[in-house]
């Protein structure tokens, strides 16, 4: 990757800054005036943010404020959609994240996703696990490997004995479970999570946020959702994102404000944030 970003083009519209606590982390992501277009339309805009190196990141706001828009900026998933374009600029760990020479697969593989809707591979437990190690080409131990990853993703000890049962057999909460094993299992640097519990009970949503806690020693991760107290209990960081309407009456996605999570969700300093996490909007 290379270490200046001349692939984005500069954006004039610029978001609130980083405030400086912020700034002090320790940063796998730094995004600077990030804009995404799709086609002509900006759905974000100037965005600046920095995700911070083992921490829980969350983005929360009102549907169609560009959260997923920006999540899939982090592992360049947005350059499959056809007439999407980010402008701006993220570094990963100090690198152009969309430099000329940076591989877009090896970009996924170092920045895993995991979905709002559970999307197995209709393969069996052990294939899905051993799927991504087998593409990167690994031979030996692939055992350990579906252990390990089945372990870290708490799910183990419901599935050690199924393993070669179809995984589209198992319920929506283990089955989101072993998409997290799925994308831990290659080893990734970072886990992204677009809404990973909107379709799950309570019981397996407390198990994919204590996941989320445990998994955070290791990696670094970033979670969209709509749940505000799971933004409030999971995560050290949240940024609050919001659709403004432009002076021509077209809406685009905003950070309006970006701080430690226990600052957000007790003393925001913009009304807009206080609104939304009060349920007064959105
Ligand atoms: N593939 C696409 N093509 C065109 N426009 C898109 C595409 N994906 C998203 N958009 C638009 O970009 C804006 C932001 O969408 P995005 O999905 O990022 O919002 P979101 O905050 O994740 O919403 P939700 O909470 O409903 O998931 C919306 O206006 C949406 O219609
Ligand atoms: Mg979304």
């Amino acid at each position: 990757m290379s270490e200046v970003g001349t692939s984005m083009p500069n954006v004039t519209v610029r978001g609130p800054e980083v405030p400086r606590n912020i700034q002090a982390l320790d940063p796998v992501f730094d995004v600077s005036g990030l804009s995404v277009f799709y086609g002509d339309y900006e759905a974000v805009r100037g965005v600046n943010m920095i995700i911070g190196n083992r921490e829980i990141t969350a983005m929360i706001g009102p549907s169609g404020c560009g959260k997923s828009t920006v999540l899939r900026c982090f592992n360049r998933m947005n350059d499959l959609i056809p007439g999407a374009r980010a402008a701006g600029k993220i570094t990963y760990h100090g690198e152009d994240l969309y430099g000329d020479h940076v591989d877009p697969i090896e970009v996924r593989r170092r920045i895993g996703m995991v979905f709002q809707k559970p999307n197995p591979f209709p393969k069996s437990i052990y294939d899905n696990i051993a799927y991504g190690p087998r593409v990167n080409g690994t031979k030996k131990g692939m055992d350990g490997i579906v252990e390990e990853a089945l372990t870290k993703a708490a799910l183990w000890d419901e599935v050690k004995d199924k393993l070669k049962q179809n995984a589209l057999s198992l319920s929506g909460g283990q089955q989101q479970r072993l998409c997290i094993a799925r994308a831990i299992a290659v080893k990734p640097e970072v886990i992204l999570m677009d809404e990973p519990c909107s379709a799950l009970d309570p019981i397996a949503t407390t198990k994919i946020e204590d996941l989320m806690q445990e998994l955070s020693r290791d990696y670094t991760i970033v979670i969209v959702t709509h749940n505000m107290q799971q933004a409030a209990r999971v995560s050290d960081r949240t940024a609050f994102f919001t659709a403004e309407v432009d002076d021509s009456g077209v809406r685009h996605g905003r950070l309006v404000e970006y701080d430690e999570t226990s600052r957000i969700f007790t003393n925001p300093s913009d009304k807009r944030t206080e609104d939304y996490i009060t349920g007064r909007f959105g």
